[in-house]
Protein backbone atom coordinates (compact mmCIF):
# COMPACT_ATOMS: atom_id res chain seq x y z
CA UNK A 1 0.00 0.00 0.00
CA UNK A 2 2.69 2.46 0.79
CA UNK A 3 4.45 2.57 -2.67
CA UNK A 4 1.40 2.84 -4.29
CA UNK A 5 0.97 5.70 -5.98
CA UNK A 6 -0.77 8.74 -5.78
CA UNK A 7 -3.54 9.37 -7.82
CA UNK A 8 -4.43 13.14 -9.49
CA UNK A 9 -7.52 13.72 -11.49
CA UNK A 10 -8.58 17.44 -13.22
CA UNK A 11 -10.67 18.56 -15.72
CA UNK A 12 -7.67 18.92 -18.19
CA UNK A 13 -3.80 19.66 -17.88
CA UNK A 14 -4.78 22.12 -14.77
CA UNK A 15 -3.64 19.24 -12.28
CA UNK A 16 -0.44 18.74 -13.62
CA UNK A 17 1.15 22.25 -12.31
CA UNK A 18 -0.32 20.69 -9.24
CA UNK A 19 1.46 17.49 -9.62
CA UNK A 20 4.57 18.99 -9.78
CA UNK A 21 4.00 20.69 -6.27
CA UNK A 22 3.55 17.69 -4.60
CA UNK A 23 6.71 15.41 -6.78
CA UNK A 24 8.93 18.11 -5.27
CA UNK A 25 7.26 17.98 -2.03
CA UNK A 26 7.72 13.95 -2.19
CA UNK A 27 10.16 12.89 -4.41
CA UNK A 28 10.08 9.18 -3.66
CA UNK A 29 5.83 9.28 -4.58
CA UNK A 30 4.69 7.39 -7.82
CA UNK A 31 2.26 9.54 -9.55
CA UNK A 32 -0.68 8.68 -12.20
CA UNK A 33 -3.07 11.25 -13.41
CA UNK A 34 -6.11 11.54 -15.30
CA UNK A 35 -6.75 14.39 -16.99
CA UNK A 36 -10.24 14.94 -18.75
CA UNK A 37 -9.02 17.48 -21.78
CA UNK A 38 -11.76 15.86 -24.37
CA UNK A 39 -14.52 17.34 -22.07
CA UNK A 40 -12.51 20.27 -20.64
CA UNK A 41 -14.08 23.22 -19.23
CA UNK A 42 -16.04 21.75 -16.12
CA UNK A 43 -16.73 25.61 -15.78
CA UNK A 44 -19.30 25.51 -17.85
CA UNK A 45 -20.72 22.16 -16.99
CA UNK A 46 -23.53 22.06 -14.72
CA UNK A 47 -23.45 20.35 -10.96
CA UNK A 48 -24.35 16.82 -11.92
CA UNK A 49 -22.31 16.72 -15.48
CA UNK A 50 -19.23 17.49 -13.26
CA UNK A 51 -20.16 14.93 -10.44
CA UNK A 52 -20.72 12.27 -13.20
CA UNK A 53 -17.01 13.24 -14.71
CA UNK A 54 -15.48 13.26 -11.62
CA UNK A 55 -16.55 9.78 -10.24
CA UNK A 56 -15.64 8.91 -13.48
CA UNK A 57 -11.92 9.74 -13.24
CA UNK A 58 -11.84 8.30 -9.33
CA UNK A 59 -12.72 5.12 -10.22
CA UNK A 60 -10.35 5.12 -13.54
CA UNK A 61 -7.61 6.45 -10.52
CA UNK A 62 -9.08 3.47 -8.57
CA UNK A 63 -8.44 0.62 -11.34
CA UNK A 64 -4.74 1.93 -10.65
CA UNK A 65 -4.48 1.23 -7.22
CA UNK A 66 -3.58 4.81 -5.75
CA UNK A 67 -3.51 5.35 -1.91
CA UNK A 68 -5.11 8.67 -2.01
CA UNK A 69 -6.39 10.85 -4.71
CA UNK A 70 -6.07 14.77 -5.34
CA UNK A 71 -9.15 16.38 -6.84
CA UNK A 72 -7.09 19.48 -8.69
CA UNK A 73 -9.23 20.91 -9.74
CA UNK A 74 -11.06 23.94 -8.26
CA UNK A 75 -13.92 23.98 -10.27
CA UNK A 76 -14.94 20.05 -9.10
CA UNK A 77 -13.67 20.82 -5.29
CA UNK A 78 -15.98 23.49 -5.23
CA UNK A 79 -19.16 22.19 -6.74
CA UNK A 80 -18.94 18.57 -5.45
CA UNK A 81 -15.84 17.43 -3.13
CA UNK A 82 -18.20 17.08 -0.17
CA UNK A 83 -20.63 14.05 -2.08
CA UNK A 84 -17.59 12.90 -3.91
CA UNK A 85 -16.02 12.25 -0.11
CA UNK A 86 -19.13 10.53 0.43
CA UNK A 87 -19.44 8.53 -2.20
CA UNK A 88 -15.64 7.09 -2.32
CA UNK A 89 -15.16 6.85 1.73
CA UNK A 90 -12.75 4.28 1.31
CA UNK A 91 -9.79 6.81 0.20
CA UNK A 92 -9.14 10.16 0.96
CA UNK A 93 -9.74 12.71 -1.22
CA UNK A 94 -7.61 16.20 -1.26
CA UNK A 95 -9.37 18.75 -2.86
CA UNK A 96 -8.23 22.45 -4.00
CA UNK A 97 -9.28 25.85 -2.86
CA UNK A 98 -7.88 28.81 -3.96
CA UNK A 99 -5.43 30.19 -1.31
CA UNK A 100 -6.91 33.06 -0.04
CA UNK A 101 -6.31 32.68 3.57
CA UNK A 102 -2.59 32.71 2.49
CA UNK A 103 -3.39 36.10 0.95
CA UNK A 104 -5.06 37.68 3.43
CA UNK A 105 -1.98 37.40 5.59
CA UNK A 106 0.82 38.26 3.23
CA UNK A 107 -0.93 41.90 1.78
CA UNK A 108 -0.36 44.57 3.05
CA UNK A 109 -2.59 46.94 1.69
CA UNK A 110 -5.10 44.62 2.26
CA UNK A 111 -6.10 44.49 -1.16
CA UNK A 112 -6.61 40.81 -2.87
CA UNK A 113 -7.48 39.48 -6.52
CA UNK A 114 -8.96 36.56 -6.94
CA UNK A 115 -8.80 34.83 -10.31
CA UNK A 116 -10.65 31.46 -11.23
CA UNK A 117 -12.87 30.15 -13.09
CA UNK A 118 -16.74 31.87 -13.46
CA UNK A 119 -18.49 29.04 -11.58
CA UNK A 120 -15.67 28.85 -9.12
CA UNK A 121 -15.86 32.75 -8.85
CA UNK A 122 -19.44 32.79 -7.95
CA UNK A 123 -19.55 29.72 -6.07
CA UNK A 124 -20.68 29.78 -2.30
CA UNK A 125 -17.62 28.13 -1.29
CA UNK A 126 -15.45 30.67 -2.58
CA UNK A 127 -17.73 33.01 -1.40
CA UNK A 128 -17.44 31.42 2.56
CA UNK A 129 -13.94 31.22 2.04
CA UNK A 130 -13.74 35.02 1.60
CA UNK A 131 -16.22 35.92 4.23
CA UNK A 132 -14.21 33.36 6.81
CA UNK A 133 -11.01 34.67 6.15
CA UNK A 134 -10.33 37.51 4.42
CA UNK A 135 -13.14 39.79 5.87
CA UNK A 136 -10.94 42.74 6.37
CA UNK A 137 -9.73 42.45 2.75
CA UNK A 138 -11.07 43.96 -0.36
CA UNK A 139 -11.60 41.07 -2.37
CA UNK A 140 -11.75 41.54 -6.22
CA UNK A 141 -12.80 38.39 -7.41
CA UNK A 142 -13.69 37.78 -11.25
CA UNK A 143 -14.19 34.53 -13.35
CA UNK A 144 -12.49 33.95 -16.60
CA UNK A 145 -13.69 31.45 -18.90
CA UNK A 146 -11.45 31.70 -21.80
CA UNK A 147 -8.16 31.22 -20.49
CA UNK A 148 -8.77 27.75 -19.58
CA UNK A 149 -9.39 26.52 -23.33
CA UNK A 150 -6.76 28.73 -24.62
CA UNK A 151 -4.24 26.25 -22.52
CA UNK A 152 -6.03 23.40 -23.60
CA UNK A 153 -5.75 24.00 -27.15
CA UNK A 154 -1.65 23.84 -26.59
CA UNK A 155 -1.61 27.87 -27.05
CA UNK A 156 0.10 29.09 -23.34
CA UNK A 157 2.39 31.11 -25.20
CA UNK A 158 0.18 32.51 -28.19
CA UNK A 159 -0.63 36.30 -29.10
CA UNK A 160 -4.06 35.95 -28.82
CA UNK A 161 -3.37 34.20 -25.21
CA UNK A 162 -1.45 37.75 -24.63
CA UNK A 163 -4.19 39.75 -25.39
CA UNK A 164 -6.91 37.49 -22.93
CA UNK A 165 -4.73 37.89 -20.21
CA UNK A 166 -4.43 41.74 -20.55
CA UNK A 167 -8.16 42.37 -20.58
CA UNK A 168 -8.34 39.54 -17.87
CA UNK A 169 -6.05 41.24 -15.25
CA UNK A 170 -6.86 44.81 -16.25
CA UNK A 171 -9.85 44.52 -13.61
CA UNK A 172 -6.92 43.65 -10.65
CA UNK A 173 -4.97 46.59 -12.05
CA UNK A 174 -7.62 49.49 -11.66
CA UNK A 175 -8.25 48.07 -8.10
CA UNK A 176 -4.81 49.02 -6.69
CA UNK A 177 -4.32 44.88 -5.74
CA UNK A 178 -1.08 43.69 -4.38
CA UNK A 179 -1.55 39.89 -4.21
CA UNK A 180 -3.37 38.17 -6.67
CA UNK A 181 -4.58 34.35 -6.35
CA UNK A 182 -4.40 32.11 -8.94
CA UNK A 183 -7.87 30.37 -8.38
CA UNK A 184 -7.47 27.76 -11.00
CA UNK A 185 -4.85 24.99 -11.65
CA UNK A 186 -4.55 25.99 -15.35
CA UNK A 187 -2.96 29.14 -14.14
CA UNK A 188 0.45 28.50 -13.05
CA UNK A 189 1.27 27.74 -16.47
CA UNK A 190 0.53 31.29 -17.07
CA UNK A 191 2.77 32.65 -14.18
CA UNK A 192 5.54 34.20 -15.60
CA UNK A 193 3.20 35.90 -18.31
CA UNK A 194 1.08 37.67 -15.61
CA UNK A 195 4.14 38.68 -13.76
CA UNK A 196 4.96 40.51 -16.78
CA UNK A 197 1.55 42.22 -17.64
CA UNK A 198 1.18 42.73 -13.72
CA UNK A 199 4.87 43.95 -12.57
CA UNK A 200 6.89 42.98 -9.88
CA UNK A 201 4.41 44.90 -7.21
CA UNK A 202 1.94 42.50 -7.26
CA UNK A 203 2.85 38.70 -5.70
CA UNK A 204 0.68 35.62 -7.34
CA UNK A 205 0.10 32.85 -5.43
CA UNK A 206 -1.13 29.55 -6.51
CA UNK A 207 -2.34 25.96 -4.39
CA UNK A 208 0.29 24.04 -5.06
CA UNK A 209 2.60 24.10 -2.31
CA UNK A 210 -0.33 24.11 -0.12
CA UNK A 211 -1.74 20.84 -1.49
CA UNK A 212 1.45 19.34 -1.19
CA UNK A 213 1.97 20.01 2.42
CA UNK A 214 -1.42 18.58 2.85
CA UNK A 215 -0.85 15.26 0.81
CA UNK A 216 2.32 14.73 2.94
CA UNK A 217 0.66 15.62 6.31
CA UNK A 218 -2.30 12.93 4.80
CA UNK A 219 0.21 10.24 4.10
CA UNK A 220 2.42 10.84 7.13
CA UNK A 221 -0.44 10.59 9.50
CA UNK A 222 -1.83 7.44 7.97
CA UNK A 223 1.93 5.81 7.99
CA UNK A 224 1.70 5.42 3.63
CA UNK A 225 4.56 7.65 2.87
CA UNK A 226 6.56 5.47 0.36
CA UNK A 227 9.50 4.02 1.17
CA UNK A 228 10.91 3.85 -2.73
CA UNK A 229 13.70 5.37 -3.52
CA UNK A 230 12.60 6.17 -7.55
CA UNK A 231 9.07 6.74 -8.34
CA UNK A 232 7.00 6.47 -11.51
CA UNK A 233 4.86 9.24 -13.35
CA UNK A 234 2.06 8.05 -15.63
CA UNK A 235 -0.18 10.39 -17.56
CA UNK A 236 -3.57 9.59 -19.07
CA UNK A 237 -5.59 12.17 -20.92
CA UNK A 238 -8.93 11.43 -22.64
CA UNK A 239 -7.87 14.60 -25.36
CA UNK A 240 -4.88 15.53 -27.00
CA UNK A 241 -1.34 13.86 -26.10
CA UNK A 242 0.83 16.18 -28.12
CA UNK A 243 -0.50 18.77 -26.03
CA UNK A 244 0.00 17.40 -22.92
CA UNK A 245 3.47 16.26 -24.03
CA UNK A 246 4.43 19.59 -25.63
CA UNK A 247 3.05 21.12 -21.78
CA UNK A 248 5.62 18.73 -20.01
CA UNK A 249 8.07 19.34 -22.42
CA UNK A 250 8.19 15.69 -23.75
CA UNK A 251 9.74 14.47 -20.50
CA UNK A 252 7.33 11.69 -19.36
CA UNK A 253 5.28 9.04 -20.70
CA UNK A 254 1.65 10.20 -21.94
CA UNK A 255 -0.92 7.60 -22.72
CA UNK A 256 -4.43 8.10 -24.56
CA UNK A 257 -7.54 7.36 -22.37
CA UNK A 258 -11.23 6.26 -23.16
CA UNK A 259 -12.48 7.29 -19.87
CA UNK A 260 -15.72 5.46 -20.50
CA UNK A 261 -14.37 1.97 -21.23
CA UNK A 262 -10.90 2.55 -19.06
CA UNK A 263 -8.88 1.16 -22.38
CA UNK A 264 -5.67 3.41 -22.89
CA UNK A 265 -2.96 3.01 -25.79
CA UNK A 266 0.63 4.20 -26.15
CA UNK A 267 1.66 8.39 -27.51
CA UNK A 268 -0.85 8.45 -30.29
N1 LIG B 1 -8.19 23.28 -13.58
C1 LIG B 1 -9.57 23.57 -13.33
C2 LIG B 1 -9.75 24.40 -12.05
O1 LIG B 1 -8.84 24.45 -11.24
C3 LIG B 1 -10.20 24.13 -14.59
C4 LIG B 1 -11.65 24.30 -14.51
C5 LIG B 1 -12.49 23.99 -15.74
O2 LIG B 1 -12.29 22.99 -16.40
O3 LIG B 1 -13.38 24.79 -15.97
O4 LIG B 1 -10.77 24.96 -11.79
Amino acid sequence: MRNNPIGILDSGVGGLTVLAAIAKELPQESFVYAGDSANTPYGNKSEEEIYARASQLIEFLLTKNVKLIVIACNTITVSCLDRLRVEYSQIPLIGTVPVVKTAAFVTKNKRIGLLSTTRTAKSDYQKKLIETFASDCIVVNLGNDEIVPLIEKGEENSEEMEEVLKKALVGFQKEGIDTLVLGCTHFPFLKERMQKILGDSISLLDSGGAIARQVHRVLQHNDSLSHETTHQITIFTTGNVKIVKKLLHGTIEVKAIDIETFTYEYDH
